[in-house]
């Protein structure tokens, strides 16, 4: 099974408050953006899911990636994490290693094309493409629910990802309603060189910051989607934790300004940070900027939004390809 998923940027994002477990509550506009990680899931044995329970074998994991010693490829990864979730509702034990050729055993191959700790949520999408997946090629069968369930538990913009498209999230994130957008918007995406910014880091470094003193809300963001006006957006746009972003890493400062600089409608920190992205007018816009801030951004992309959600790209199952959840409709089958 394949499938590709695409990453989110956050249109707007205010944090309501730290709560007791440490979490914060939220209110953001989430968006699908058209850069995808890629997974391919191959099983070696039976599907566990089209067998009797005293039948299931332990399933051996190997997760293998082509991204940098940054991403993890061992039990901490949220691919092997997500697909460690399905073997337990489907009560098959996790055998050790890799496995041989005689063991029941899955290998995913991850090719990343979404930035890493970027803020653009790659981690949360390989988890819900993996749900997605896995749930096909051992037919485990858990359905809409059943997989909302885990991804829950996966972490906080997993739900959104298994959906994907527009939402406005509230809670930690967890809860989502579909947004009606129309039209699409064009982004230039300024990835960094340096490290990434952890999540948690940045969250903390917000709570040490001062409260904003004025009172945000995503009404323009929402009207700027259902009329498709950048401009509009532009005005809109918002997101409590790029303060936090710059107070960790100052020159980020310096990025936004030449973003605006280079005649953006509005320049934002994307989630966490450190990406940072550069609203335009159109794609011909998109690609203006972006040939004006490669000097400075030798890794600048452009990119278009809504993407859309995770696609079954290959599949021999016999429901064969398309959209798994159609953008936040109810999945096939
Ligand atoms: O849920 P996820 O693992 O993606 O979150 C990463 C980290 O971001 C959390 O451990 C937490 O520190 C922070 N976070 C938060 N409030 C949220 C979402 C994330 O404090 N609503």
């Amino acid at each position: 099974v394949r499938v590709r998923v695409p990453a989110k940027i956050n249109l707007f994002l205010a944090v309501e408050g730290l709560r007791d477990d440490g979490y914060h509550d939220l209110t953001t506009v989430l968006q699908t953006v058209d850069l995808h990680d890629e997974l391919d899931c191959t099983l070696h044995g039976p599907p566990p899911g089209a067998l009797a329970a005293d039948e299931r074998r332990p399933m051996h994991l190997e997760l293998r990636h082509d991204a940098g010693p940054e991403v993890p490829s061992g039990p901490d990864n949220l691919v092997l994490r997500a697909a460690t979730a399905v073997l337990q509702r489907l009560g098959v034990p996790l055998a050790e290693g890799p496995g041989g050729d005689d063991d029941l055993r899955t290998v995913i191959d991850l090719r990343k094309d979404i930035p890493v700790a970027a803020g653009m949520a790659g981690g949360s999408a390989d988890a819900a493409a993996t749900l997605l997946a896995v749930d096909r090629l051992w037919e485990a069968g858990l359905r809409r629910e059943g997989l909302e369930e885990l991804a829950v538990e996966l972490g906080a913009d997993v739900p959104f990802c298994l959906h994907g498209g527009t939402a406005l999230a509230t809670g930690t994130g967890v809860a989502t309603a579909r947004v009606l957008a129309r039209g699409e918007f064009h982004w230039v995406v300024c990835v960094g060189d340096g490290e990434g910014l952890s999540t948690p880091a940045v969250f903390r470094a917000h709570d040490d910051l001062p409260a904003r003193m004025v009172a945000v809300a995503p009404d323009l963001v929402l009207q700027a989607l259902r009329t498709g006006d950048p401009v509009l957006l532009a005005e809109g746009i918002h997101n409590d934790l790029q303060r936090a972003a710059l107070t960790l890493r100052p020159a980020l400062g310096a990025g936004l300004a030449a973003i605006e600089e280079a005649g953006a409608l509005a320049s934002l920190v994307s989630g966490s940070g450190p990406t940072l992205l550069g609203l335009a007018r159109d794609a011909e816009h998109a690609a203006v900027l972006a040939a004006a801030l490669r000097p400075g951004f030798p890794g600048v992309r452009t990119a278009r939004s809504a993407a859309g959600g995770p696609r079954l790209a290959r599949d021999r199952h016999p429901a064969g390809e398309g959209e798994l959840y159609g953008g936040g409709e109810a999945p096939r089958g």
